[in-house]
């Protein structure tokens, strides 16, 4: 399905396209080109560094070697600080799809990269990575925030049936011609928003065989089933750009597997999402008149519970915060030990259950903005998805950011994501069980150093 009301506001390069002054880039590039030489052996970096400075003063930017580019999104994951799964960050899968920038080809890919990431349930952390912002054209962009979202339906008197986070998706997609659910559902999966350059953003359905979800039930509680709740197996991040040595990657979705607490204590906890704990502490006979007799902590442990034996029983690869947050610290000092600082935002990193039985609650970190990384789009509920502020703003202006721009700048709430990484593990190390299978992680490690 592909149809728009939005008006076709630029024919090429659209108006007010503006990208990185030349010596900006060529000074992220040189440092990035310094960096992959070190890190690789590769001896001295002067000959690339000198080729790269001529292709920047010929064309403005330059264009990665495929070991430079999946060097660069490995790093990404490494460098960002709001992620507990970096200890694998080497084994992240890069499908290198440069050469692709037309909508319905991204979503051709945007579909494939779902399926082999999936895998059956052993997920496999991968990033797929479209056209660069070029100096004189943006390169595509996927409006959804990930590939598979639940629609999020606005009831007339208030209230939202569905995910509320996605209430600024839902509208703009129905806005775009998008039917919805009939009836409107809890778990309807949007079509997939893309704006290629210079383009209005399009929709595009998803193969529902691409999309694994989980239904949940509790290993005790038999009612648990009839709560009708499921989640999908794979969160791919697509509203991050990535960025590496200077050049801008405007779609660049990836993916890691769940820790459970984000789909336990997050999206089916928070207030301001699914909201489950009150039926859930009803369910399981406890009063939820007063906070006083922790009905919410107990719902949130029973729910979280649900999530990890859900996905076990239906062999879907997740992993649990206590596993999470020893892995983490271990990444930490295999950091050290290569002499690298690691950053890392506590307020992110702390699971948000059983915090203080984690041993990452415990300790102070040092956070700095290095690239590569990843940043955040300007996100939903920023009125940056309203079809007048995307008819108005040309694409160019929303995907080229200011100079610098870290992910605690970006307006966005704070909580949206627990982890924006491509969680952790590699594709032959999908979560604990088949990890102990093969030797556990201190050999999985020993492989990773060598
Ligand atoms: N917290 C997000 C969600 O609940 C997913 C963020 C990425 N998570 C990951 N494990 N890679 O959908």
């Amino acid at each position: 399905m592909a149809g728009s009301t939005l008006p076709d506001y630029s024919p090429s390069a659209p108006a007010g396209y503006e990208s990185p002054a030349a010596d900006r880039v060529m000074e992220s590039a040189e440092q990035f080109i310094t960096l992959f030489h070190e890190e690789n052996d590769l001896g001295s970096p002067e000959h690339r560094i000198r080729q790269v400075r001529r292709e920047i003063e010929f064309s403005g930017s330059y264009w990665h070697t495929p070991a430079e580019l999946s060097f660069g999104a490995r790093v990404a994951w490494r460098n960002n600080s709001r992620c507990i799964g970096r200890l694998y960050w080497h084994s992240l899968r890069v499908r290198d799809r440069r050469e692709v920038s037309t909508a319905a080809d991204v979503v051709t890919e945007a579909v494939a990269h779902l399926r082999s990431a999936t895998n059956g349930g052993r997920i496999r952390p991968q990033i797929t990575v479209f056209a660069p912002d070029a100096p004189d054209r943006p390169g595509p962009r996927i409006i959804s925030s990930q590939l598979i979202r639940y629609a999020g339906y606005e009831l007339v008197g208030g209230g939202v049936v569905g995910d509320p986070s996605n209430v600024d998706l839902t509208r703009l997609a129905r806005e775009l011609g998008w039917p919805g659910g009939q009836p409107p559902g809890r778990f309807d999966i949007l079509p997939l928003l893309v704006q290629e350059a210079g383009a209005p953003v399009t929709l595009h359905e998803i193969p529902s065989d691409a999309i694994l979800e989980v239904g949940l039930e509790h290993p005790d509680y038999r009612w648990f089933a009839n709560l009708g709740l499921r989640w999908y197996a794979v969160p791919v991040i697509s509203d991050m750009y990535l960025d590496v040595g200077g050049v801008r990657y405007p779609a660049a979705p990836f993916n890691g597997w769940y820790m459970g607490t984000e789909i336990g204590s997050r999206d089916f906890g928070d207030a301001g999402r699914y909201d489950e704990l009150r039926e859930i502490a009803s369910r399981m006979g406890l009063s939820t008149a007063t906070d006083r007799n922790l009905w919410k902590d107990k719902a949130l442990t029973e729910l979280n519970l649900a999530v990890l034996h859900s996905f076990d029983g239906a062999g879907v690869a997740i992993t649990d915060h206590h596993t999470e947050s020893v892995r983490f610290l271990q990444h930490i000092q295999r950091e050290e030990r290569h002499g690298r600082a690691c950053p890392v935002d506590w307020s992110w990193i702390v699971p948000p259950a059983a915090s203080s039985a984690t041993p990452v609650f415990h300790r102070t970190y040092t956070d700095f903005d290095q690239t590569p990384n990843f940043y955040r789009h300007p996100a939903p509920g920023t009125s940056a998805l309203t079809p007048a502020a995307l008819a108005q703003t040309s694409l160019a202006q929303t995907s080229v950011a200011p100079a610098e721009p870290s992910l605690r700048e970006l307006p966005q709430p704070a909580n949206e994501l627990a982890a924006v990484c491509p969680h952790q593990a590699g594709e032959h190390v999908p979560h604990l069980r088949m990890i102990e299978e093969q030797g556990g992680v201190e050999r999985q490690l020993s492989q990773l150093e060598s």
